[in-house]
């Protein structure tokens, strides 16, 4: 069994349809603080098959524990965890907490059980400042604020764990910009409260819930003035989960692989792609720039596609017309309309 912590989330549940589908048996656990059972009642439809799904807060280490000791559990996908910027910069002691306590409580289960094979959900904030770009996984890891810094820290973690215990294999996926949903319109991004995140908050607007956009700063050093990032399809990302779990479970030791397509689109970009898949205008205003952003980021997925031999393969007409299928289709997410 492969066990999917955090598996009701946005990357979560879409991951674990390619598990399924790649004929993996999963059992998916959440403390759905900021997921909905209904995303995985979804994915058994999507897939025709049903899985165990416990709700479980990870920072029970005993209810932990008890399905360590209820599934013959070979490998984790670590999805668990707090994940807004902003918010960690507000209540960092909240994400230490959190996402350390709960990864500390995952890596003793997996020591009490023997298991030794884990994939974890990392990010390309772990990358800080770094203003030299493509961003490559042996650049340095300085994060600049509390939520990269956890991931930073676990990422640290398994690589000690990797070096004190033999066949202990980890890979730290390093996500830049995930955007997207399934092509049924059935599961999708589903923000609780305001949207953090453009493309999100862009949905919101093609479909009415919101006015308008404010693009934070039109005065980057970039073509068009607004920021650069490295958009990926949900299910490319998916998909890389797939490939990274294949390889970890024949390798021990730690990697960390970058999961991006390689290519860069502006705000602006964006905000015009979406026009073209939804067929509304979609107002916007310029707004100030928002502390903390850098105005490029974008990745070097090389290593991916040479060591695990993963690409990424949407493009970003195609993630926005899977976003609006998801989001016109679901206009209040998995709430019912
Ligand atoms: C993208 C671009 C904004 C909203 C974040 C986290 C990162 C990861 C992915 C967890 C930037 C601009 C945004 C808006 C805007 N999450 N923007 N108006 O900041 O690159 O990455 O999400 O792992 O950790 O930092 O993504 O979507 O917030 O911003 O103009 O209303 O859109 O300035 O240039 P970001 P984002």
């Amino acid at each position: 069994m492969i066990l999917v912590t955090g598996a009701a989330g946005y990357i979560g549940s879409h991951t674990c349809v390619s598990l399924v589908q790649a004929g993996y048996d999963i059992v998916a656990i959440d403390n759905f603080a900021n997921s909905k059972p209904e995303s995985l009642r979804r994915v058994a439809e999507l897939t025709g098959k049903s899985f165990p799904v416990h709700a479980v807060d990870m920072l029970d280490a005993e209810a932990l524990d008890q399905v360590f000791g209820a599934y013959d559990v070979r490998a984790v996908i670590h999805f668990a965890g707090l994940k807004a910027v902003g918010e960690s910069v507000a209540q960092p002691l909240r994400y230490y907490r959190n996402n350390l306590g709960s990864t500390l409580n995952l890596l003793e289960s997996m020591e009490r059980h023997d298991v030794k094979k884990i994939v974890f959900s990392s990010s390309a904030t772990v990358y800080g400042a770094a203003n030299e770009m493509p961003l490559k996984e042996d650049m340095a890891v300085a994060p600049v604020n509390p939520y990269g810094q956890t991931k930073a820290m676990i990422e640290q973690m398994l690589r000690d764990v990797a070096s004190a215990v033999d066949g202990f294999g980890a890979a730290l996926l390093r996500y830049f910009n995930p955007v997207g949903a399934h092509p049924s319109g059935r599961i999708g991004e589903d923000p609780q409260g305001v949207p953090n995140n453009l493309v999100p908050y862009v949905a919101q607007v093609a479909v009415g819930k919101r006015p308008e956009v404010v693009v934070f700063g039109d005065d980057y050093p970039t073509p068009d003035g607004t920021g650069i990032r490295d958009y990926i399809h949900v299910m490319d990302l998916a998909d890389g989960h797939v490939r990274a779990l294949d390889w970890v479970l024949d390798h021990a030791g730690t990697e960390a692989f970058n999961l991006g397509t390689g290519r860069g689109s502006s705000v602006l970009e964006v905000i015009r792609a979406f026009e073209r898949a939804s067929g509304r205008t979609i107002p916007y205003r310029v707004g100030p720039r928002r502390p903390g952003d850098a105005p490029v980021s974008y990745a070097d997925p090389s290593k991916a596609e040479r060591v695990l031999g993963w690409k990424a393969t949407q493009d970003l007409d195609a993630m926005c017309r899977d976003t609006w299928r998801w989001q016109s289709q679901n206009p209040n997410g998995y709430d019912p309309a």
